[in-house]
């Protein structure tokens, strides 16, 4: 088969989009690190990792309350499960959409084992009702229950086992200050330098069984946007192009035109970053334009497009914000071949 019998608009599949199915997350869940020594960068944030959890063990006690915050796909999950891990601790795992009332968090709380640690994903999704719950659980293992209604209501105390929080966010900003001031730390993910990915990608491939050529796996890296969830995507189906090919092995010319079949271009843009670059560069050209037009100009949420694209394209120069709006940069018009006007402006 060659890579043209291949439909290509089916396979132009946009590399930032969350988790698609079951089986990419079961994918995901078989190349998770399972410890701190298997988890690749992050560095600052794995040393103070493992001066806290150290800390704890040390003194036979739960560690405080940790709250992880990043762009996705950038192992907020895999850092909860490590932490698990190395407690030597049970993990209860739920997310912050789940928890609509404060029965549902009260019902968890109530069944942890001591010891255990709760992992909250999107924790800033979380409503006031169910975070008042939270704070004096967090803070002095404490829940409080109310019995009957109007005035013979009364509160009774419940003591919680000693549990750890895990919390993740894709921005901080978006917890609120009270949560925040609850964690005993606060561990900021940034995304992924070109060394770092090409690890993932090998290690990944190792676990694949793939034969990853170091230049492939640079390749890989390159595109990857600074995230591991992509790199292991990508790597995912440059095997699946190698294997159609009847390949053994991936070098660097594959990895490229398994790449570009794909529709990742050299700095790993999907179509939504072009969207994106395009209206910046194209019909809105040398205007500042606001988060909420470009989103629906681009058929995506505004959260979306600030979490899991705008940080990638500004670390890559492509787009900066002002306090009027979003702009494209001479970089982004050069990388679709525009001239702008006047010479540009950034
Ligand atoms: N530091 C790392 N080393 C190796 N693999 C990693 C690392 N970080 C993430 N990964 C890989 O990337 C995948 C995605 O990571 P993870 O699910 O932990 O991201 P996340 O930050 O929780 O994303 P989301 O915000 O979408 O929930 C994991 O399956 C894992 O294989
Ligand atoms: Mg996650």
């Amino acid at each position: 088969m060659s890579s043209r019998d291949i439909d290509l608009e089916e396979l132009n599949v946009s590399v930032v989009a969350p988790i698609a199915d079951e089986h990419e997350r079961r994918a995901e869940v078989s190349l998770r690190p399972s410890s701190l020594a298997d988890f690749v960068g992050q560095r600052e944030l794995v040393r103070h990792l493992e001066i806290v959890l150290g800390s704890a063990k040390a003194r036979n006690q739960t560690s405080d309350h940790l709250l992880f915050a990043g762009p996705p796909g950038l192992g907020k999950t895999s850092l909860a499960s490590i932490v698990a891990v190395e407690m030597g601790s049970g993990l209860r795992i739920t997310s912050g959409p789940v928890l609509s009332r404060p029965g549902d968090l009260a019902a968890l709380l109530t069944d942890l084992q001591d010891g255990d640690v709760l992992f909250i994903d999107e924790i800033h999704r979380l409503s006031r009702a169910v975070e008042e719950v939270l704070y004096p659980a967090m803070e002095e293992r404490r829940l409080d229950v109310m019995i009957g209604r109007g005035p013979s209501a009364r509160s009774i105390r419940l003591d919680l086992p000693n549990f750890t929080l895990v919390g993740a966010t894709t921005r901080t900003g978006l917890v609120a200050a009270p949560l925040r001031d609850r964690f005993g730390f606060i561990g900021q993910l940034d995304l992924y330098d070109v060394d770092e990915l090409a690890v993932i990608a090998q290690r990944s491939a190792n676990l694949l069984g793939v034969d990853l050529r170091p230049d492939a796996a640079t390749t890989i890296a390159l595109r990857s946007r600074g995230t591991p969830r992509i790199a292991n995507r990508l790597l995912r189906r440059v095997r699946d192009f190698a294997a159609v090919q009847g390949r053994d092995f991936v070098d660097q010319a594959l990895a490229i035109e398994a790449l570009e079949l794909f529709g990742v271009d050299k700095y790993g843009l999907d179509k939504i970053d072009r969207r994106i670059l395009n209206l910046l560069c194209g019909q809105f050209a040398h205007q500042p334009i606001g988060l909420t037009t470009l989103a629906h100009a681009c058929g995506e949420e505004p959260a979306t497009i600030e979490d899991a694209y705008e940080p990638y394209l500004l670390r890559e120069g492509l787009l900066i914000r002002t306090p009027r709006g979003r702009v494209g940069t001479d970089k982004a018009f050069a990388h679709l071949g525009i001239t702008p006007r006047g010479g540009g402006l950034f």
